[in-house]
C-alpha cells in the first residue's frame, strides 16, 4: 500500500472518551474485524450509563487525518471486575501500539474506580489479542468449548490482576 492510503503509516494519536459522534467509525470498525455485533445502539446503551462503562477511543493527534476513530474500547465495571467487551484497531492502523495504548488507558481508569481483577474472553485462535493481553499480564484461566458461532469456536477466559487506588493508599507509607 502506498504511504497515501493511510495503510501502515505510522501516525501519532491520543485517547479519548469515546462520543455519541464516535459512534459511526466505531461500528464501522467493529464490522471490519469481524467482532461480535454491539452494532450503534449497544454501544450507544453503553454511553448511557457513564458510572459503570468505560469506552475509549483512539483520535489522530494531527488534523490532517481524515478519521475520528482509530481504534476502540468497550468496556464496563460489575462491581470490583473490570469486564472487557469488545476491543478494535481499524485495520490501516495495527501493530503501532494503539491497542495496548487502550487498554492501558482502560485500566488506569478501572484502577481509579476500584477495579481488582480484569476479565475477558477470547477466540481461540485470535492469536494477535492473545498476545496482547499476555503483554498486559492476563493470563487463561478456562476454556470455555464452542462458545463462539460463526464459525463455532472455544473461548478462552483470561483474566488480570489490577491494584486498585485503594490498594495503593494502603500500602502507602
Ligand atoms: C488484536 C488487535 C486489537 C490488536 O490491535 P493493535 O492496535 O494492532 O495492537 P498493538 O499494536 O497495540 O499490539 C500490541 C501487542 O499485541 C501483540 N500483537 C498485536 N497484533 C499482533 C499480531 N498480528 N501478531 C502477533 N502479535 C500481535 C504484540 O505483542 C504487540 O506488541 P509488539 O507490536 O510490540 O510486538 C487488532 O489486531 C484487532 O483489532 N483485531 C481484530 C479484533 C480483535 O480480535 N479484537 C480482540 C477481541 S478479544
Amino acid at each position: 500500500m502506498r504511504k497515501s492510503d493511510g495503510a501502515c503509516a505510522r501516525i501519532p494519536f491520543r485517547i479519548d472518551r469515546m462520543s455519541e459522534e464516535d459512534l459511526p467509525e466505531v461500528v464501522e470498525i467493529e464490522e471490519l474485524s469481524r467482532l461480535s455485533r454491539w452494532g450503534y445502539w449497544g454501544y450507544a446503551r453503553e454511553l448511557a450509563l457513564p458510572e459503570r462503562s468505560i469506552l475509549l477511543v483512539a483520535r489522530p493527534a494531527e488534523a490532517h487525518i481524515p478519521r475520528r476513530v482509530l481504534g476502540f474500547l468497550c468496556s464496563t465495571l460489575v462491581l470490583e471486575e473490570w469486564h472487557i467487551y469488545n476491543l478494535a484497531t481499524h485495520p490501516n492502523f495495527r501493530r503501532q501500539g494503539i491497542a495496548r495504548a487502550l487498554l492501558c488507558h482502560g485500566r488506569a481508569l478501572a484502577e481509579a474506580r476500584g477495579a481488582r481483577c480484569a476479565l475477558l474472553e477470547v477466540r481461540a485462535s485470535n492469536l494477535p489479542a492473545q498476545r496482547l493481553y499476555e503483554q498486559l499480564g492476563f493470563y487463561v484461566f478456562h476454556r470455555r468449548a464452542n462458545y463462539y458461532a460463526d464459525p463455532p469456536e472455544d473461548a478462552l477466559l483470561m483474566r488480570c490482576d489490577l491494584f486498585p487506588l485503594s490498594a495503593h493508599q494502603e500500602h502507602a507509607p
